[in-house]
């Protein structure tokens, strides 16, 4: 009698934990916006073929871009192959994303500086957050060469978000933060070398000016940043 019903218990959320879905159906046109401040996303083509072994043989840190934008497609690619949700979360169990986290803590999280605005990454719904509409491009890296960057990453790292007992000190949270930030760069990396985009990772940023045009919160730190753009 206790082994069926603890069965039971367990089959019952292995189905509705199947069923959930990864990511909200979202009606109507992509790279437009929803709601008044939510960019829809294309469906990330997570069947897209291309050898692993390839894709970390031609990685590389790229300087030149062409200067179209990034196509949706591949925006939204690109983020998802980032720290995009490979298993829902279920009730008070976190989801689980391409990229590990310190204590599975999600601290990193990724903005988007775009032509037209400041955009968050969220994940969870694969959907881009407008937060600012200005064009702060420019600011992605202290180099001339970065500014012309069709689109630009900037890693965040949410202190907030870093709750467990083991990531209490600050030496802890920042090294966490810069190792975790460290995985969903070389994602991205590795969907650029895949795909034909240029990358690279910067760290000559001016942190405090881009975490001032950003209107960042104090327990929100910049780590890197990484630009992207078609290669010529
Ligand atoms: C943490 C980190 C910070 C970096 N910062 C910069 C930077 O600010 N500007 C830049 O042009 N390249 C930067 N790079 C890229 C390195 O110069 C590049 O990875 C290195 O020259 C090796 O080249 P590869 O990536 O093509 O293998 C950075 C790389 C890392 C890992």
């Amino acid at each position: 009698m206790w082994f069926y019903l603890i069965r039971l218990f367990y089959t019952g959320i292995e189905l509705r934990d199947r069923r959930q879905p990864v990511y909200s159906i979202k009606n109507g046109e992509t790279g437009k916006t929803m709601k008044e401040n939510i960019l829809i996303l294309p469906e990330p083509q997570k069947d897209l073929d291309f050898p692993l072994m390839k894709a970390l043989e031609k990685r590389r840190s790229t300087r030149k871009w062409e200067h179209t934008p990034v196509s949706d497609q591949d925006v939204s690619n690109l983020l998802w192959a980032a720290c995009g949700v490979t298993k829902s979360k279920y009730g008070n169990v976190k989801c689980k994303r391409t990229a590990p986290s310190a204590c599975n803590s999600q601290e990193i999280r990724v903005y988007v500086l775009m032509e037209k605005g400041v955009f968050l990454y969220n994940e969870e719904n694969h959907e881009l957050i407008e937060t600012g509409v200005k064009d702060i491009r420019e600011y992605i890296g202290t180099q001339k060469m970065m500014k012309s960057a069709p689109m630009g990453l900037v890693f965040v790292a949410d202190l907030s978000r870093m709750t467990s007992p083991v990531l209490r000190n600050k030496k802890a949270q920042r090294f966490s933060a810069w190792v975790d930030t460290g995985y969903i760069s070389q994602n991205v990396y590795l969907y650029c070398a895949a795909s034909g985009l240029g990358t690279v990772v910067l760290s000559l940023v001016d942190r405090e000016k881009l975490h001032r045009l950003m209107q960042l919160k104090e327990h929100e730190k910049i780590v890197l940043t990484q630009v992207v753009g078609r290669i010529p």
